[in-house]
């Protein structure tokens, strides 16, 4: 798919106030710092679309982007961030989840891990949370480019090797890096399918 055109749209803190037009929705979520919002700009090959920080904690609202005029890309803040107060977590944690559980246009949902990490019980219980709401996923490992492909191939068996203790049969899932670019057209591939396919259900 090319991108021609990538637009922010609005910030806000509360699902109900979030864009009403029922375009397909694809959002991005995952631990803070796991690369959400990095990627959506290597995605869109812009720098500074979504704000990214070496700090965690950087994405604090959820942020929509409308993608060549035809659907959004939403930036999420991530979870299971220490760092802020546990009052602050929980609020974050509240208006997450409801933007899952309200959003009836998500077409897709991300889950970002970073491919250097074994798998973390944050992770896995939010992909269960996805599954008993009948929300459809991908996971999306991240800076891949940090790891050798000897080391990257095994980090990845061995994360899919523990989802099949929980799963019977694993989700879509993409090796990316938002510093090489790489996962990039096969990303992008599967989110003009998932347009597409929606598109013909309407027809
Ligand atoms: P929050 O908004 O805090 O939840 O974080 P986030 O998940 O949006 O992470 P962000 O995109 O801000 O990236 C966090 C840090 O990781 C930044 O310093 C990025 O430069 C770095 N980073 C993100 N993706 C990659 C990648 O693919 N490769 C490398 N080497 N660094 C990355
Ligand atoms: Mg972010």
């Amino acid at each position: 798919m090319k991108i021609k055109s990538a637009e922010f749209i609005m910030s806000n803190s509360n699902v109900n106030k979030a864009p009403k037009e029922a375009i397909p929705e694809y959002a991005f979520i995952g631990r803070s710092n796991v690369g959400k919002s990095s990627l959506i700009n290597m995605l869109m090959n812009r720098k500074d679309l979504a704000k990214t920080s070496g700090k965690p904690g950087k994405t604090q609202l959820i942020n929509h982007f409308k993608i060549n005029n035809e659907w959004f890309l939403v930036d999420l803040p991530g979870y299971g961030y220490a760092q802020v107060s546990k009052k602050k977590r929980t609020i974050f944690q509240h208006f997450i989840k409801n933007y899952f559980k309200e959003r009836e246009q998500l077409a897709c949902t991300f889950v970002l891990i970073d491919s250097r990490h074994d798998p973390q019980k944050i992770d896995l219980e939010f992909m269960q949370f996805l599954g008993e709401n009948n929300i459809p996923f991908c996971i999306v490992f991240t800076k891949a480019d940090k790891l050798g492909g000897a080391s990257l191939n095994k980090q990845i068996t061995a994360y899919k090797k523990e989802l099949l203790k929980y799963w019977e049969a694993l989700p879509l899932s993409f090796i990316t890096s938002s510093s090489t670019g790489m996962g990039r057209d096969e990303f992008l591939k599967f989110i003009e399918q998932v347009n597409q396919d929606i598109a013909n259900n309407f027809k």
